[in-house]
């Protein structure tokens, strides 16, 4: 078997899975479920992120699944130097995640340093995994590939093992992400199916709950992205979001189709006024017909606006309120750091550590 058909095997296998969950939280049982997922503070959030993963993350949420949502400070250090403006994105995400609907009463919002414990447990994971198995991830290949192999961090090199101590640290057992997350959530498994082999049974082997959101361009055709400068932020005003759109890019031909594979910047567009309007891309395409881009722009602009409407008001009334805004994430972060802890002294009791 070719490596590629590997991949693609394990694909059909995690789509399998992720619609069997599916069938189990539709039937009621989302409460069987501590969900896992966070992202890294390098910007603002975007629409992209909304129908990619936030919307998913609430209705799993008011489904009744335990959510669990990670500020994944460190990782930020993966491929840069320095932090940024780590405090300004940090609280952004978290008003973002609130103003979505992520609701603290029964979601924990957290950041990894704020939970040594989550970290310690890098030690032991690092030792059930071995360099070659690291130097398979696709994340860490692409990087060592950009970059020299010299330059890569170590933190880079280990990130899918710290993303294994996330996951398990929470004794999570689904992990909703994208499909460029699953060979994390690989090693992650493997992780956990060791230490168990090892040391008796502690850790969930989590699954990967794929997102079927289809994937928004950025204003420039390039993939939407929190530091691209690209990106319709969740936090823009409608001002500031018809401004963006009137500057996307588009193409010349008059006649305005859904056609991803050979039209990509008007395609996306489409998709975004068809996400927002909760409608089928190809008809709202077909509704604007002949009138070209403008009038696809002018669609658009008013979809997510009108869209995002309430959750920006959401928004601007959290943004006035750091202090609330803070001890949220202060209350997430001792909640996590509970169950952290409870996981590690487990892990030390099975590894003989407990002194
Ligand atoms: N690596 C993820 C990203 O870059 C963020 C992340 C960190 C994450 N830890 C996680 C996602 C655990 C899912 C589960 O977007």
């Amino acid at each position: 078997m070719t490596i590629s058909e590997t991949v693609s095997d394990s694909l059909a296998a995690a789509q399998r899975r992720s619609r069997q969950i599916e069938r189990e939280i539709a039937l009621g049982d989302a409460d069987a479920f501590r969900i896992l997922t966070g992202d890294r503070p390098t910007g603002h959030l975007h629409v992209g992120h909304y129908f990619g993963t936030l919307a998913n993350r609430v209705r799993l949420q008011d489904a009744g699944a335990e959510l669990f949502v990670l500020v994944a400070d460190y990782q930020v250090l993966t491929d840069r130097d320095s932090v940024g403006h780590l405090g300004e994105y940090v609280t952004s995400m978290v008003c973002d995640y609130l103003a979505a609907g992520v609701d603290p009463a029964k979601s924990v919002i957290f950041a990894h340093s704020a939970v040594p414990e989550l970290n310690q447990l890098l030690l032991p994971f690092l030792s059930l995994v071995s360099v070659g198995e690291l130097q398979r991830n696709p994340t860490v290949k692409a990087e060592t590939a950009r970059s020299r192999q010299s330059s890569v961090s170590g933190l880079m090199f280990c990130y899918p093992v710290h993303q294994a101590a996330d996951i398990l640290a929470v004794k999570a057992n689904l992990v909703p992400a994208g499909q460029d997350q699953l060979p994390h959530v690989e090693i992650t498994r493997l992780a956990a199916r060791r230490f168990n082999e090892r040391y008796g049974a502690t850790f969930p082997e989590p699954d990967t709950l794929l997102s079927s959101a289809p994937l928004l361009l950025g204003t420039d055709g390039g993939k939407m992205s929190k530091s691209r400068g690209n990106a319709i932020e969740l936090r823009a005003t409608a001002d500031e979001t018809a401004g963006l759109i009137k500057r996307a890019r588009t193409d010349t031909v008059r006649e305005i189709t859904y056609d991803p594979a050979n039209r990509p910047e008007v395609s996306s567009l489409v998709l975004l006024a068809a996400l927002c309007l909760d409608a089928d891309p190809v008809s709202v395409a077909a509704g604007i017909g002949s009138g070209g881009a403008a009038a696809l722009k002018r669609v658009v602009t008013e979809a997510v606006n009108e869209k995002f409407a309430p959750l920006r008001a959401r928004r601007a009334e959290l943004a006035r309120e750091p202090g609330y805004v803070r001890q949220v994430l202060r209350d997430g972060c001792e909640a996590a750091r509970s169950v952290a802890t409870a996981t590690l002294t487990e892990v030390r009791d099975a590894m003989s550590m407990r002194y």
